[in-house]
């Protein structure tokens, strides 16, 4: 069986995690969108420092688990031998395990860097970006002719040719648009991808045949998303996105795979919501509550440490979430961290002008300014992180459960009540 696991809110909802847990029994890990903005956590064993993966699919700590990273990715050649070479600090050979598709698109220097001048430019309308260049590198490939790919590593002169005339033309960018007065050295980049070039060069690969021969042979593939349906660029709060079809539709185009290829759409969620970065967030509490969840679920970014925005469950935007992606299943995360709130309240209806919407608004100019319908539920208490048996919750966690699967019908077939490998309790 084929598993896509995808992000139901703004990213962060524990989607390392769920592919760590569920890569013992997966063949091959598949990370298929986006770039070194995700940060994906994973807990081996409460006795370890954590692994911070941006890039690496979450499958990479299985020595018996293929990892590929396919053609809707925008890799960082940079950041991803940094979090090799981490990983081989821990006794872990990525490149053992590690494929990546020839037709990936590379993030250069100048891509971070037009990321942090256009940020800076935009004063209170930016975006919040997690500064890494996928805007500017995805904006790259769109426009064919000033785009790399890892194939690229495969003719060095080829290359070099084409690095000389879009560090040209992005040189020119930066002075007329920022005033930049400091040019980008061509040969300086050309001597690193040289570098790059030796490490990736052995592990390019045909990633679009490999899953093709995979799903023939029945291997059993796990898909990993990156961020969340909420930041998908088409689907999500645009313009206060990432640059990818981060929800599950983007499956088919960022593999080569037909999307039938995946049976099982695994939806991760956290019992309340988090946004980082800036845009409409109709839950968001900026207040106690919003700061209890902050310091209890240590919500800080993965990648860019920056404190995430807290606020209650919506069940408006996972709902529409899970129609997108076609979920047939939730794993729910945190519900550790609402312990000791003494009432908990869901989202289960936008109200826009007096008037209640009947679906997720299509404009964050109307996300904005919606009213939230509450439904107030009995909060729990105790530490819920030992707890071996879903029967072992307290009744208003269990009840809090079991309302949030009612309102969204479909299954909550998992709940995190801790970051480890052995806190999902299953059902
Ligand atoms: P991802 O980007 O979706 O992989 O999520 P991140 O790793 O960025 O953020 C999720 C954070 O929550 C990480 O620090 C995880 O270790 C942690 N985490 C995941 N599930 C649970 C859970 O059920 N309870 C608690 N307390 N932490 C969790
Ligand atoms: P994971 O995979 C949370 C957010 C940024 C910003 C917007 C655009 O760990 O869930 P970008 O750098 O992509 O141009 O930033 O998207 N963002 C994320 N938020 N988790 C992520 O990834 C994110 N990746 C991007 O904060 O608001
Ligand atoms: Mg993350």
């Amino acid at each position: 069986m084929n598993t896509c696991i995808v992000g139901l809110q703004w990213g962060d909802e524990g989607k390392g995690k769920i592919v760590d847990m569920l890569s013992d029994t997966a063949d091959m890990v598949v990370r298929y969108s986006g770039g070194a903005n995700a940060g994906h956590t994973v807990v081996r064993n409460s006795s370890e420092k954590s692994f911070a993966l941006h890039l690496l699919p979450s499958g990479i700590l299985r020595e018996d688990v293929t990892c590929l990273i396919t053609n809707g990715v925008v890799l960082d050649p940079e950041i991803i031998l940094q979090e090799i070479a981490g990983l081989k600090e821990r006794g872990i050979d990525a490149f053992k395990t590690l494929r990546i598709s020839g037709r990936a698109h590379m993030v250069m220097e100048y891509h971070k860097k037009q990321d942090r001048l256009n940020e800076a430019s935009l004063g209170k309308a930016k975006i919040g970006t997690t500064a890494r260049g996928i805007g500017p590198c995805y904006g790259d490939k769109v426009a064919r002719t000033t785009a790399l790919r890892v194939a690229d590593f495969l003719d060095m002169d080829t290359m070099a040719e084409k690095l000389q005339y879009i560090v040209g033309i992005k040189n020119k960018i930066f002075s007329a648009l920022y005033n930049d007065t400091a040019p980008l050295d061509y040969k300086e980049i050309y001597e690193n991808c040289k570098v790059w070039g030796e490490a990736i060069r052995p592990i390019i690969t045909d990633t679009t045949a490999l899953l093709h021969k995979s799903w023939q042979a029945g291997k059993s593939m796990l898909f990993e998303g990156a961020q969340g349906t909420m930041l998908d660029l088409d689907h999500g709060t645009f313009p206060f996105v990432t640059s990818s079809n981060s929800s599950a539709v983007g499956l088919a185009a960022a593999t080569g795979l037909p999307a039938a290829a995946v049976e099982r759409f695994v939806g991760v969620a956290k019992a309340y919501s988090t946004r980082v970065g800036a845009g409409p967030f109709p839950t968001e509490q900026d207040n106690e509550t919003g700061n209890y969840i902050r310091e209890k679920g240590h919500e800080f970014g993965t990648t860019t440490g920056r404190p995430r925005r807290c606020g209650w469950f919506d069940a408006v935007a996972v709902d529409y979430a899970i129609r997108i992606g076609g979920i047939n299943e939730i794993a729910l995360q945190h519900m550790d961290t609402l312990s000791g709130l003494k009432e908990l309240k869901l989202c289960t209806a936008y109200k826009y002008k007096g008037e209640k919407l009947d679906f997720f608004p299509a404009e964050a100019v109307v996300l904005k300014d919606v009213e939230c319908e509450y439904e107030i539920m009995e909060g729990f208490d105790g530490n819920l992180r030992s707890i071996k048996q879903y029967s072992q919750l307290p009744g208003a966690a269990r009840k809090y459960v079991e309302r949030l699967e009612e309102v969204l019908a479909t299954p909550i077939t998992m709940v995190g009540i801790g970051p480890g490998r052995d806190q999902t309790l299953m059902r």
